[in-house]
């Protein structure tokens, strides 16, 4: 009789048990979606996020290039997923840890790492990069005050893409038998996509990369115009996906194309994927698949039943208990609210005046246009050529042109007017419109069915939702006595 020996069935550390996720197949969320479109679950990994991969990547990358010695110190930026993935790297190596976050990310991301034996510091959200008191500067000062100690950066660090292009891209492609078609992720770092996409894209150069962005965020503005915007950055909800930077592991030529996502849409989705899917998932997961599943309806008629679209889902739920999974933080934050379902054709149609669009002629001179938004009472007027829509005018453009030209009255329109007003589609959302509204000039057009445009302003929006709340209140009362 032999003795037979099997291969041992441990690690050696916990490291051991980092990638090698599974793929999972949506079923329910993607009802009418005509391809397979399968789920990368990594809350899998240990750390309960896709980012131990670098963790561990971007730790062994600093022993090797000498920065990271025995003994020595680590100093990180993280919203708490890289710092968990290199917490598990530096307990199983040795080294201290010390992370820097900001306010807004959970509660449950700063314990997590202290229980990982971290130290961590909060610095404010609501500050420039380059300000001293950001994470990014706290992190980058701290590494050179401290003795033997080493700033990873995970947004410029080579070693964070390279670990998705060693482990995830080659995963999803075996996993699939090299039939994804389509890849889609939301970016931070940038280093999942732009890694993953690297290597599937070598194996298929006509694969598909779909990137999600939140609104408030560069990324989406900077894929389409290569110009970094930053009247696009403004606060937002979802935790750790989206910048106010251009990170340097952020490879826009990987990607193929960009939708953003609502706050909002990405709580409902999170919930949804854990109660019709099983997927006890966090923020920028429910995101994900709210930009996948707008993407491919948008390209419905491109699908065929054989594509295999995949959806990378960064992190774990437990991370998200007291925001996302708890209805009153839902509830504060108008997540809950189905007023905003409402959609701006229903605003333009609600309008107590339709009487068509108030708008002036390029040839027409700036004191018509003055003399026109006395009588009517407006503060924006598009500016139409022949039926379409080439400036518009608005108060402060006005009074900038008066300041500095006082006889400016008898220009022509053409010559100042601003950019035209943004056209939305009928079908938007409220919560959509009113990202919008809240920049220069505060007004839209919306075009019907039959071609007419309705401009709709920021007292239009007030007055719709004060509208909707009466009628709202009215509804719930008569459901109570009824
Ligand atoms: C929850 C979550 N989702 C997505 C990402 C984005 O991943 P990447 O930095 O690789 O672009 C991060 C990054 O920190 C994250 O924490």
């Amino acid at each position: 009789m032999t003795t037979q020996t099997s291969n041992p069935m441990w690690h050696d550390s916990i490291l051991g048990a980092i990638g090698n996720t599974p793929l999972v197949r949506l079923n329910r969320v993607t009802a009418g979606v005509p391809c397979t479109v399968l789920a990368k679950v990594e809350f899998l990994n240990p750390g309960g996020s896709v980012k131990d991969r670098i963790g561990l990547a971007m730790v062994e990358a600093a022993e090797r290039d000498g920065s990271l010695k025995p003994g020595g110190t680590i100093v990180e930026g993280t919203s708490g997923n890289t710092g968990a993935g290199v917490a598990l790297a530096a307990i199983a190596k040795g080294y201290r840890c010390i992370f820097t976050t900001t306010d807004k990310q959970s509660q449950e991301k700063i314990d997590v790492l202290r229980a990982l034996g971290a130290e961590v510091i909060v610095c404010p959200t609501a500050v420039a990069p380059e300000d001293p008191r950001s994470y990014y500067s706290v992190a980058r000062r701290l590494a050179t005050e401290i003795p033997n100690a080493v700033y990873l950066n995970q947004y410029d660090n080579p070693a964070n893409a390279e670990a998705h292009y060693a482990t995830t891209g080659p995963e999803l492609w075996d996993q699939t038998g090299g039939r994804i078609t389509h890849f889609v992720a939301t970016a931070g770092t940038g280093g999942t996509i732009s890694g993953s996409t690297r290597y599937l894209k070598e194996r298929n150069p006509a694969l598909k990369v779909v990137g999600v962005d939140p609104f408030g965020s560069v990324y989406y503005k900077y894929f389409f115009t290569r110009h970094f915007d930053e009247d696009e950055i403004y606060p937002y909800v979802t935790e750790g996906v989206g910048e106010d930077i251009l990170a340097g592991n952020m490879d826009f030529d990987l990607v193929d194309d960009y939708v953003r996502v609502t706050d909002r849409e990405t709580m409902l989705m999170t919930r949804r994927l854990a109660k019709e899917e099983g997927l006890f998932v966090g923020q920028s997961c429910g995101m994900a698949v709210a930009g996948a599943l707008q993407w491919l309806e948008a390209h419905a008629g491109e699908l065929t039943p054989d594509d295999v679209v995949v959806i990378l889902l960064p992190d774990s739920g437990f991370r998200y208990l007291r925001k996302t999974y708890n209805d009153q933080w839902m509830r504060d934050h108008g997540f809950l609210d189905q007023r905003l379902e409402i959609t701006v054709g229903q605003v333009a149609a609600a309008r107590p005046e339709r009487a068509g669009l108030v708008s002036v002629n390029p040839a027409d001179t700036l004191g018509d246009a003055i003399a026109l938004m006395g009588e009517r009472g407006i503060s924006q007027l598009p500016v139409m050529d022949g039926g379409a829509v080439v400036g518009s005018l608005s108060e402060n453009r006005i009074l900038h042109v008066l300041l500095a030209d006082p006889g400016a009255r008898e220009r022509a329109v053409g010559t100042i007017m601003a950019e035209p007003l943004p056209i939305v589609p009928s079908a938007l959302h409220l919560e959509h419109l009113s990202t919008y509204l809240e920049r220069e000039p505060g007004a839209v057009l919306v075009q019907d069915g039959g071609g007419v445009y309705t401009i709709i302003t920021k007292s239009d929006l007030i007055g719709a939702l004060a509208l909707l709340s009466r009628d709202g209140q009215r509804v719930m009362k008569s459901g109570i006595t009824e």
